[in-house]
């Protein structure tokens, strides 16, 4: 396994060139790129943010599951596309893996299962890549990426230097950090740091996963829960590679636990978890589906017809297709429940 910090000595050039974006974004928007350029190894980073200073905007691109993105995309897009993989540590108490920022985010996931180093495989199957999964805080299943998180070096475009950052930097939450709050285009996050505890202790206390007839006997392995996911996740979301779409559109919202009372006293099914601040996080999911709009489209846009969090592609959909279904189930779900749902994809 290759080492995804390593970067050549001398700085590397970068030519920037048209590029259709359509098969770059996992719900297939047709979209295109007046300046594309493919990041490959750190030591173009300079030159990114010399072109990055020329263009209006930068756009970093990572495996494109989390982006709505317009029919032509205004200035620079680059895609990140670092490669590599290794044990840093076997420190008694953790596992220290790095992985590039390019790395994809499954293949990384079963890479760490097959050398025994366990801990991400609640997270199997959630698409995009390793440099992307910081930015939302990928959750699944009851790990989120913070849980596992040491630390990352990202390169900051703007002042055009390499920068490390712990958890306090990145102030993680549910689907945020800092990076999302940053101006789009700061950061391009080169290489993540995972520390993996030991000894390694499964994690099955998410609903669908108590249910699982793999996990329900004897001790799982980590391997157990990894096939039990991704049985989970083929079951009820659609494959980006045969239908569109971005995983969970929306949030889950969270409101005082007041408002949660009052609505569970009028809508006696509702879904809600307790948060450790005593808010209470709300599935939008039922919201949505009680709505009506489960499996319902709107022109080329629709709701998947076994998940209502997620919006499909159905065919040649565009961003105002997909943002206009956003918006009609963002308006129900407010109607009916006086709660704001906010979408989860970075809206270009
Ligand atoms: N539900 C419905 N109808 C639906 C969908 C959901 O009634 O159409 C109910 C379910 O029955 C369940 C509850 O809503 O009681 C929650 O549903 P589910 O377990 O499917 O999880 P979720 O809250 O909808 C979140 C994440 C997913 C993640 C799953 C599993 C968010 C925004 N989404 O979905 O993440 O895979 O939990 O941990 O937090 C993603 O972020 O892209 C994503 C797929």
């Amino acid at each position: 396994m290759s080492n995804p910090a390593a970067t050549n000595a001398a700085p590397v050039a970068l030519t920037p060139a048209t590029q259709d974006l359509t098969r770059l974004n996992t719900l297939g928007l047709a979209s295109q790129a007046g300046a594309f350029v493919t990041l490959d190894d750190p030591a173009q980073l300079p030159a990114l943010s010399d072109l990055a200073r020329q263009a209006d905007s930068l756009l970093v691109l990572g495996g494109g599951s989390n982006v709505v993105l317009p029919q032509r995309v205004p200035g620079l897009v680059a895609r990140v596309a670092f490669k590599g993989v290794r044990l840093l540590e076997a420190r008694p108490d953790a596992w220290l893996v790095e992985a590039a920022g390019g790395e994809n985010w499954h293949g990384f996931v079963a890479a760490c299962v097959d050398n025994g180093w366990d801990g991400l495989e609640n997270l199997a199957l959630v698409p995009g890549t390793v440099g992307a999964a910081p930015v939302q805080n990928i959750g699944a299943y009851g790990v989120e990426f913070d849980a596992r998180f040491h630390s990352l070096t990202a390169w900051d475009v703007p002042a055009g230097r390499m920068v490390e950052m712990r958890a306090d930097d990145c102030r993680f939450a549910y689907r945020d950090s800092a990076f999302k709050h940053d101006a789009p285009g700061r950061w391009v996050i080169v290489s993540v740091r995972f520390a993996l505890p030991r000894p390694w202790r499964p994690v099955l206390g998410y609903p669908d996963l108590q249910r699982h007839a793999r996990l329900v006997q004897g001790e799982p392995t980590a391997r157990d829960v990894f096939d039990a996911v991704c049985e989970i996740r083929r079951a009820k979301l659609p494959d980006p590679a045969v239908t569109g779409n971005a995983g969970s559109f929306f949030k889950n919202p969270i409101v005082a636990a007041n408002v949660r009372d009052s609505l569970a006293a009028h809508f006696p099914g509702l879904v809600s978890y307790v948060q450790p601040d005593g808010r209470y996080k709300l599935a939008a999911g039922w919201l949505i589906d009680q709505c009506g709009w489960k499996g319902r489209a709107l022109g080329a846009a629709g709701v998947h017809d076994r998940q209502a969090l997620v919006l499909v592609n159905r065919g040649g959909a565009t961003a105002a297709d997909i943002m206009g279904l956003a918006h009609a189930i963002q308006q129900a779900v407010a109607e009916r429940y006086g709660v704001r749902l906010e979408p989860e994809p970075v809206v270009v």
